[in-house]
């Protein structure tokens, strides 16, 4: 079995970098479920780790799937069995079922911090978001640590392993600057609204 991803690795080693971002996506999981267990004890400290693994699952969760997809999927699909074909396509079925699942929690989440009191119902929807997102991702992560990681190294050549490498510094300086923020700039928009947050630690 290979499993990489457990030491640290550097965008320019992009698969094992991708395959690292796995244990922080899963670190994440792990966060949101535990948190479950502190809203009725200590609200504000659950409220805090669950923003923070969102926002950590929204900023580099959203790279991690945009780089899969839009970087390293595609140079694989050339060289791959049409079995190794209908694998891809589920992975990228599975991160728009997680993505789905995602949105839904956030609402929750949402919700939990706007309410005054303790809702039993509004903690048990989340603890069924939360598991559901855990079920989807958590194998999902660990058949890439596996299969995906064996199809890369059989097939990428070291072009096209700093062609992906160099896309996702774009995307990530991208994210840096967004559109929002040259506006901001510009005067048009307000800081508030333009700057994001990219406090990612969890609390617990
Ligand atoms: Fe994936
Ligand atoms: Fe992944």
């Amino acid at each position: 079995m290979i499993r990489i991803g457990q030491t640290a690795a550097t965008i320019d080693t992009p698969v094992e970098h991708l395959m690292a971002c796995h244990r922080r996506i899963e670190d994440r999981l792990a966060t949101l479920e535990r948190a479950a267990d502190h809203l009725r004890g200590d609200k504000p400290a659950a409220l805090e780790a669950i923003r923070k693994s969102i926002l950590f699952l929204d900023s580099s969760g959203v790279l991690h799937t945009s780089d899969e997809e839009e970087s390293l999927f595609p140079r694989l699909r050339p060289h791959l069995t049409p079995e190794e074909l209908h694998y891809l396509d589920g992975l990228e079925e599975q991160h728009r079922a997680a993505e789905s699942v995602f949105t839904e929690l956030k609402a929750v989440a949402e919700e939990l911090a706007a309410a005054a009191d303790h809702s039993i119902s509004l903690e048990s929807r989340y603890r069924e978001l939360t598991a559901r997102l855990s079920a989807l991702y958590r194998p999902h992560i660990q058949s890439e640590d596996e299969i995906l990681t064996r199809l890369a190294l059989r097939t990428l050549t070291n072009a096209q392993i700093n062609a992906i490498a160099q896309e996702m510094k774009d995307r990530r300086e991208e994210r840096k600057h967004p559109p929002a923020l040259a506006a901001m700039r510009a005067g048009s928009i307000d800081a508030d609204h333009a700057s994001a947050n990219h406090d990612e630690e969890a609390a617990f």
